[in-house]
């Protein structure tokens, strides 16, 4: 591991004790924290916002940010720092949270509900091109005539980061179980940036810093090419990334083979976490220092995968400007 998750940076004051909700290290790392909701805090919620459908949700942005206040106020005002803390925290920075009694695809509605709530604790998810709402739900099965590998099921999605191919910042991204029938691997893949190895080598080479053009596939929506750089550092020095191997356009060989061994080093992270997350679960992970991707399938005729994602940015109280809040 490298020096920069040592960097602290001030994060909100957090409750003494947690309502509503536990908190503990995950058998797959110490930075992936795992959050659980009891089934009377989902049942809370899920009364509380009974009148709304997911309709409702995406019709008026305002209700996604209510949801998050009632979500919050079932656990006392104090699962918003918790949210925040972790996946701003350099040290963490990624939650698989489990709320209890939702494992079936027929509570997909519910599934929305829930997620969008948490989200919109952190900040506010962006629009989705692809399904021209703030959450995308989509389908993997056996068969794939999609354009990206986002839906293939019989190879590894590589890692990446999202929001590479738009011109907006994506600090998290939340991926949610909604179904899975017949499925044999495919679990989530995750690295925290701070446990590869060539970190270094990557972040400290010139080519880091040059603003390469990315393109997006057609199913994607997104007609505008975008030009960035794969690293940037963050206010107090830390690296961060923004990459994904299928969207960028390198535009001679010096970048093609950089790129090239850029890919092959993450690929061969002994770092890379291997995480199941059952139905109704989901991932919610800093997208600015942890990559993504998935495994791949056994190979079964009713394979059926259903995902929703929601990515977004954080919108918080500046530290020392707010009552009540203490930076440490
Ligand atoms: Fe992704």
């Amino acid at each position: 591991m490298n020096a920069y998750s040592q960097i602290n940076v001030p994060i909100l004051e957090q409750p003494r004790a947690f309502v509503g909700f536990s908190l503990k290290a995950s058998t797959h790392s110490d930075r992936l924290l795992e959050l659980n909701f009891p089934k009377s805090t989902v049942d809370a919620f899920l009364n509380a916002v009974e009148q709304w459908p997911v309709q409702a949700l995406e019709y008026k942005s305002f209700l996604r940010f209510q949801f998050g206040a009632i979500l919050n106020s079932i656990c006392e005002g104090t699962l918003r720092s918790v949210l925040l803390n972790t996946l701003m925290d350099r040290a963490t920075g990624g939650l698989l949270i489990n709320p209890e009694g939702l494992s079936e695809v027929s509570q997909a509605e519910d599934m929305v509900k829930f997620s969008t709530a948490v989200a919109h604790l952190l900040g506010r998810s962006n629009f989705d091109a692809m399904s021209g709402q703030f959450y995308a739900r989509f389908v993997v099965e056996n068969v794939d005539n999609s354009d990206s590998y986002l839906r293939a099921p019989h190879r590894v999605m590589e890692l990446h980061n999202d929001g590479t191919f738009v011109n907006q910042i994506t600090d998290y991204v939340l991926m949610m179980k909604i179904d899975e029938q017949n499925i044999e691997g495919g679990n989530s893949l995750i690295l925290h940036l701070d446990d590869w190895a060539d970190l270094d080598k990557f972040y400290l080479h010139p080519l880091a810093r040059r603003s390469l053009r990315w393109t997006a596939p057609p199913s994607k929506n997104v007609k505008e090419d975008v030009f960035h750089s794969i690293f940037d550092t963050d206010e107090v020095g830390r690296p961060t990334m923004r990459y994904i191997d299928q969207f960028v356009q390198p535009e001679n060989a010096e970048e093609g083979t950089w790129l090239f061994d850029l890919s092959e080093s993450l690929e061969n992270s002994a770092s890379k976490l291997s995480v199941p997350v059952p139905v109704g679960s989901f991932l919610l992970i800093n997208n600015l220092f942890w990559l993504h991707g998935r495994d791949r399938f056994t190979a079964h005729p009713g394979l059926r995968r259903e995902l929703m994602r929601q990515r977004g940015y954080f919108s918080y109280p500046k530290l020392g400007h707010q009552h009540g809040q203490t930076a440490n």
